[in-house]
């Protein structure tokens, strides 16, 4: 049995993990994996590398993805969604592990749909919003970044008494920004879930002064909504190829409303892709290993068009179809727990 794997749309901590428990169990039942390049690129390539327990076993520290990423759509264009078919035949494949978010799983879904390929799904995201599974790896990783660089600029932000906003990632989803919030102890933050009530965050951080806290913290999601017309604050209109804009921006917009309203020096810093670089964190890459070899089994036991997950604390199938329908939102008992401290 000869097995590709790739990995798609934005990296993160644990890619690797995943990789390794793929390779080990296909290795262990005699079969042969490869590695795509890039993305769903390399799938309509063919460009490939050979993937060994010898080159995977290394690998459960690394950061990032050892075959490359990016956010190349097949079904942009039919004719690369044929692509990829061909390279199915041209290098006698069995079957492909697609280790992605929503956009990256969607096309594995297609290809198994629509033409008949083998592929099994492994679900990936520092966002943590994808439906049918409870979490993904990454995001643990993720929050002990943002933690740990609030951590630091609560000491600079007290030194200097001012208010400082971050921007953390979360395109649809506030999860970053809840859990970050909660282990940093902000003294608000925004979702894109909610609306942003700009009135009641200024009344809140001028309770936090007046109650003799000198500086403020608060943490908002690249996703949020500031605008009536429901519109991303951005930098920039640039789009991917599955139409998503690049965001970025939003943290300095708060921090100027904050500074002309509240007449406090503000800063902010927007964390970007330090959240999805770096060693994974060992829930990261335990949660990663077991995706990894339980897509392995699912392989082995031919049931394509599914996709693992995690429900609970065991790894289970879902259809890849309902998996990526629907979006992951932040769930509401989360958000009114971190409430209590936004008041
Ligand atoms: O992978 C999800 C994500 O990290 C989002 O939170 C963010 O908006 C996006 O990727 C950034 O993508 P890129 O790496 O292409 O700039």
């Amino acid at each position: 049995m000869k097995v590709a794997l790739l990995t798609g749309g934005g990296d993160c901590p644990g890619l690797n993990a995943v990789i390794r428990g793929v390779v080990k169990v296909i290795d262990n039942a005699g079969g042969e994996c490869v590695g795509l390049l890039e993305g769903w690129r390399g799938a309509m390539e063919g460009n490939h590398i050979p993937l060994t327990p010898a080159v995977t076993d290394p690998i459960i520290d690394k950061g990032g993805t050892i075959l490359g990423s990016s956010r190349t759509n097949p079904f942009k264009n039919e004719a690369d969604a044929d692509q990829v078919v061909e390279t199915f035949k041209k290098l006698g494949l069995d079957a492909l592990v697609a280790i992605g978010g929503d956009d990256t799983l969607g096309v594995a879904s297609r290809l198994y749909h629509e033409k008949g390929l083998a592929t099994v799904g492994c679900p990936k995201t520092i966002d943590n919003d994808l439906s049918a599974t409870d979490q993904t790896f990454g995001f643990d990783t993720c929050i002990n970044i943002v933690m740990e660089a609030t951590d630091r600029l609560r000491t600079t932000a007290e030194s200097h008494r001012r208010i400082l906003v971050i921007e953390v990632m979360g395109r649809h989803a506030g999860w970053i920004a809840c859990y970050s919030a909660i282990a940093s102890g902000a003294d608000y933050f925004m979702v894109p879930e909610r609306e942003v009530n700009l009135d009641e965050m200024l009344r809140v951080l001028q309770k936090r002064r007046d109650g003799g806290k000198k500086y403020g913290l608060v943490i908002v999601s690249e996703g949020a909504k500031l605008n009536s017309d429901g519109g991303y604050v951005t930098k920039d209109q640039e789009v991917d190829d599955f139409g998503h804009v690049k965001l970025g921006g939003i943290g300095d917009h708060v921090a100027k409303i904050i500074e002309s309203r509240m007449g406090v020096e503000t800063r902010s810093v927007t964390l970007g892709h330090l959240q999805r670089g770096g060693t994974p964190s060992a829930f990261d890459r335990v949660l990663g290993t077991r995706l990894g070899v339980h897509a392995g089994h699912l392989v082995l036991k031919k049931e394509f068009g599914k996709m693992v997950a995690l429900r609970g604390t065991k790894i289970v199938a879902v259809e890849l179809k309902d998996a990526v329908d629907k979006m992951r939102e932040l769930d509401n008992s989360f958000f009114e727990e971190a409430a209590e401290f936004l008041k």
